[in-house]
């Protein structure tokens, strides 16, 4: 076709496809052309709005890193994370969340009741809970991978103050799927924002502020991985995560208690806490895997 017109343009393109193309890459980038072609012809996109697009894209690659990657903070700010994230979830079973920037590899293994805590700044919160499947049988044996900020709003790979894997750990639950550990409550933070996302959000209006939360990595043999984050119902944030990441079953309370009612044995606070303290009951379930 020689003479593409902007009535004609996304059917040019669609004939473009050679024969042997995966159906799945022909069906996706078919979408993709239709609508950034529609998206492009209803806004009346100018050269400099293009060009202000392109600028985005270029200054991304230019900030990213092997430790930054600001393309999938784009997606995060967009809603495409949460929303790819969303579309591939089992109807069954806690809801996934986004896994964001700051997960570290091989956390330490530590006994149930560590304290993750340690010297910092703030009020204890003793965090226990079950992981059952979906019909609420226990699963023994599950890992937890839990991660969080440090009370300055850091996360250790932020933050040189701290250890690499300051507040980061892995548990196993115990025969009935139980799981505990103490730690200090996590703190609402902002995403990056000195990189062309920063810009983008400041130029719409959005703030850059995520809601507290502590995140955790659910695996369990014969289930499906679980991705998520747990958010106080207290939270200024709550409504407003920047990256789209609260669903209505990831909020939970904390809820005030004495120091006399700490547990006398099973944490590493065991007989040490003498100011009152928060607790989080947070049970998940996971899904099974179909491919097991
Ligand atoms: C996080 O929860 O750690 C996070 C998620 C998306 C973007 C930035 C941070
Ligand atoms: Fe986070």
């Amino acid at each position: 076709m020689h003479n593409v017109t902007s009535d004609n343009i996304t059917d040019v393109f669609l004939s473009y496809f050679g024969n042997d193309t995966d159906p799945r890459l022909v069906e996706v980038m078919t979408s993709l052309a239709t609508h950034l072609h529609a998206f492009a012809k209803e806004t009346k996109l100018t050269h400099q709005e293009w060009q202000v697009g392109l600028d985005i894209l270029r200054r991304a690659g230019e900030i990213t890193t092997p430790e930054r990657d600001e393309f999938v903070l784009l997606s995060d700010v967009l809603g495409l994370s949460s929303l790819v994230d969303m579309i591939n979830s089992p109807e069954k079973g806690t809801s996934s969340s986004v896994l964001g920037p700051f997960h570290i590899s091989n956390p330490p293994a530590m006994d149930l009741g560590a304290d993750l805590k340690q010297h910092f700044d703030g009020e204890l919160v003793l965090v226990k809970g079950k992981i059952t499947d979906t019909d609420d049988k226990p699963i023994a044996g599950a890992t937890l991978d839990i991660w969080q900020t440090a009370p300055n709003g850091l996360y250790s790979s932020q933050d040189p103050e701290q250890d690499t894997y300051s507040f980061h750990a892995l548990f196993t639950t115990n025969e009935n799927g139980e799981y505990y550990f103490t730690t200090v409550r996590p703190v609402c933070y902002t995403v990056p924002t000195d990189g062309p996302v920063g810009d983008m959000l400041n130029a719409t209006g959005r703030h850059p502020w995520r809601p507290s939360h502590l995140h955790y990595i659910i695996k369990a043999a014969g289930y499906r991985s679980l991705v998520t984050e747990v958010f106080p119902d207290d939270d200024p944030y709550l409504n407003q995560d920047t990256v789209f990441g609260v669903r209505d079953d990831l909020i939970m309370q904390y809820v005030k208690c004495p120091a006399s009612e700490f547990p006398d044995s099973g944490f590493d606070m065991s007989g040490k806490v003498s100011d009152d303290f928060s607790v989080v009951e947070f049970d998940l379930s996971l899904s099974p895997d179909p491919a097991a």
